[in-house]
C-alpha cells in the first residue's frame, strides 16, 4: 500500500481537487511518548509494530501556514528563515505535500514556527506534521475527522499522529495493511498537578535519526523481540497511573519503557547509543534523589536530552537540583 492510497482512501471525491481557500493556518503541540512507539511493521505507511500513548505539551508545538502561492515552486520559511528545499528537512515536507496535489500544478509558501527548543530531541517533527496536516485540511476545506487528521500526520512521521490532541494520547497500533485503524485517540482523564522538566544538556544534532535507528534495531536487535511485550505490559499499567492519579506507577513505568528502548539500542548494530556523559551524571543524580524520597523520574527519546517526570508539589525542589530545566505544565 503506498501512501498516496491511503491519503486517496480518505479524501474519497476531495482527492486532487483545488483548495476552497487561499490559505490554512494551524497549531498542533508537540508530544513525549511515555511508552514509545519503537519500530515499524510498516516503513512507508510509518505503521508502527506497537501501540504507544504520549502526553503533548500545551503550548508547545508548531504552527504551519500554508499560502497557495503564483511562484513556480515552494518556498519553506522556517522561523522567519528562508529554508534551501535541497536539505533533506525540505524534500521531506515537499514530498509529503505532493500528496495532496497534481504535481506541478500549485506551489505552496509553507510558513512554520516552531517554540520547541530544536535540537532538543523534543520530536519536533511531530507537532510540524501534524500541524502541517490540519493547516492543509483548512486550506482545502476538507472538514476532516480527527481521526483522518490522525491518519494524514503519521504518513508524515509517525508520532504526529499524537499530536492531534492534547493531555494524554494513545495510539492504537492498528491491525489493517491499509493502516485504516492506525490513529490516535484522546484519553480524557486530567491530571492538573503533572509537570515536565525539559533537561537539555547538549543541544548539538543527533547522529543517527530516530527513523534510521529504529529500523537498525528492528533489523540488528537481539532484545526487541522482548519489546512488544513490555509495551503490552507497560500501556497497561500507565493507563492505570492515569486513572488513578498513581504518579509512582506511572513514573517508574514510563522510566523502564526507556531504558528498555536504549537497551535495545546499544544491542543494535551498529550499535547507537544517545546518552552522552551528561545523560549519565542527570540520571544518577534522578535516582539518587529518588532514593532520598523525592518522587522524580525521566524519561529519554532518540537524544542526550532528558524529559524530566515530577508533580507540582516537588516543583521547587525540582528546581533547585535541576535550575536549567524548563518547566512545562501540560494542563495548565
Ligand atoms: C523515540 O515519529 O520521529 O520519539 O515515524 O520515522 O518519523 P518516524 O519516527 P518518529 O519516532 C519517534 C520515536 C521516539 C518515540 C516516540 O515518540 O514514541
Amino acid at each position: 500500500v503506498k501512501k498516496s492510497d491511503v491519503v486517496q482512501v480518505i479524501l474519497g471525491t476531495q482527492y486532487l481537487q483545488a483548495p476552497k481557500n487561499i490559505t490554512g493556518s494551524a497549531f498542533a503541540p508537540t508530544n513525549i511518548a511515555l511508552c514509545k512507539y519503537w519500530g515499524k511493521r510498516d516503513q512507508e505507511l510509518n505503521l508502527p509494530v506497537t501501540p504507544s500513548l504520549s502526553i503533548s505539551l500545551g503550548k508547545k508545538g508548531a504552527n504551519a501556514t500554508i499560502t497557495v502561492s503564483d511562484a513556480t515552486h515552494d518556498e519553506i520559511i522556517l522561523n522567519d528563515q528562508l529554508v534551501n528545499t535541497d536539505v533533506p528537512f525540505s524534500k521531506r515536507l515537499i514530498s509529503f505535500l505532493n500528496l495532496f496535489r497534481l504535481s506541478g500544478t500549485l506551489a505552496f509558501t509553507i510558513c512554520i514556527t516552531s517554540n520547541i527548543p530544536i535540537a532538543a530531541g523534543l520530536a519536533s517533527s511531530a507537532a510540524g506534521f501534524a500541524s502541517i496536516v490540519k493547516a492543509l485540511n483548512g486550506l482545502y476545506g476538507w472538514q476532516l475527522d480527527t481521526s483522518s487528521l490522525s491518519i494524514l500526520a503519521r504518513l508524515g512521521s509517525g508520532s504526529a499522529s499524537r499530536s492531534l490532541y492534547q493531555g494524554f494520547v494513545e495510539w492504537h497500533k492498528g491491525v489493517r495493511k491499509d493502516g485504516m485503524d492506525s490513529f490516535s485517540e484522546a484519553i480524557r482523564e486530567i491530571w492538573p498537578e503533572f509537570c515536565i522538566g525539559l533537561l537539555i544538556v547538549s543541544d548539538k544534532e543527533k547522529g543517527v535519526s530516530s527513523r534510521e535507528a529504529m529500523q537498525r534495531t528492528v533489523a540488528t536487535s537481539a532484545l526487541y523481540s522482548a519489546w512488544p511485550q513490555k509495551v503490552t505490559t507497560d500501556l497497561a499499567d500507565i493507563k492505570i497511573a492515569i486513572a488513578e492519579k498513581d504518579f509512582n506507577l506511572l513514573g517508574k513505568t514510563a522510566e523502564s519503557n526507556a531504558l528498555t528502548m536504549h537497551a535495545t539500542l546499544l544491542s543494535a548494530w551498529p550499535p547507537v547509543n544517545y546518552a552522552i556523559s551528561e545523560t549519565i551524571q542527570a540520571m544518577q543524580k534522578i535516582w539518587q534523589l529518588r532514593n532520598n524520597g523525592l518522587e522524580i523520574y525521566f524519561t529519554q527519546d532518540a537524544g542526550p536530552n532528558l524529559k524530566l517526570l515530577f508533580l507540582q508539589k516537588d516543583l521547587a525542589t525540582i528546581q533547585t537540583h535541576f535550575p536549567t530545566a524548563e518547566i512545562l505544565q501540560p494542563f495548565a
